[in-house]
């Protein structure tokens, strides 16, 4: 399976820890790994901080079972991103670790929700295995 974090989720854990917490992306990879390894899944897990890296990844990652993505602030506005998500073929779940609706109003909005399975707001790097279960429970 895919996990996809975009940009400045590279730095989890000395990111604004007060929001993001103080896991690191290896901790959330690790974590996302234990979660599916009963279902004899891999995890794919790539992180970039550039919008056109992260299409390039959905493009490339056709093969695998779903996805979880965690846009970052491309969110907002990553039509390009929303185009690639929209093509890739199997289930994909969007995760954010801060409760982006308790926050400044431009968080507020997701160009890429509406294409997703579902979405997970607010619960920090548990997010990320909720997501990871909610994928080895609805993939057929
Ligand atoms: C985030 C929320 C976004 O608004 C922000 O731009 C991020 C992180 C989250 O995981 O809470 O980069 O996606």
């Amino acid at each position: 399976m895919l996990l996809l974090n975009g940009p400045n989720l590279g730095i989890l854990g000395k990111r604004e820890p007060e929001i993001y917490g103080t896991d690191t992306l290896a901790d959330i990879e690790r974590a996302v790994g234990e979660e599916v390894a009963d279902r004899g899944w891999r995890v794919v897990a790539r992180q970039h901080d550039c919008e056109g890296e992260m299409i390039r990844t959905i493009q490339d990652s056709y093969e695998t079972v779903g996805a979880i993505v965690n846009p970052g602030a491309l969110m907002i506005a990553g039509w390009s991103l929303r185009d690639a998500l929209a093509n890739y073929p199997r289930p994909w779940l969007e995760v954010h670790l801060s409760n982006v609706w308790a926050r400044e109003s431009f968080r507020h909005e997701s160009v890429l929700a509406p294409l997703a399975s579902g979405v997970i707001v607010g619960l920090g790097a548990l997010g990320y295995r909720l997501a990871a279960r909610a994928l080895v429970a609805t993939v057929p």
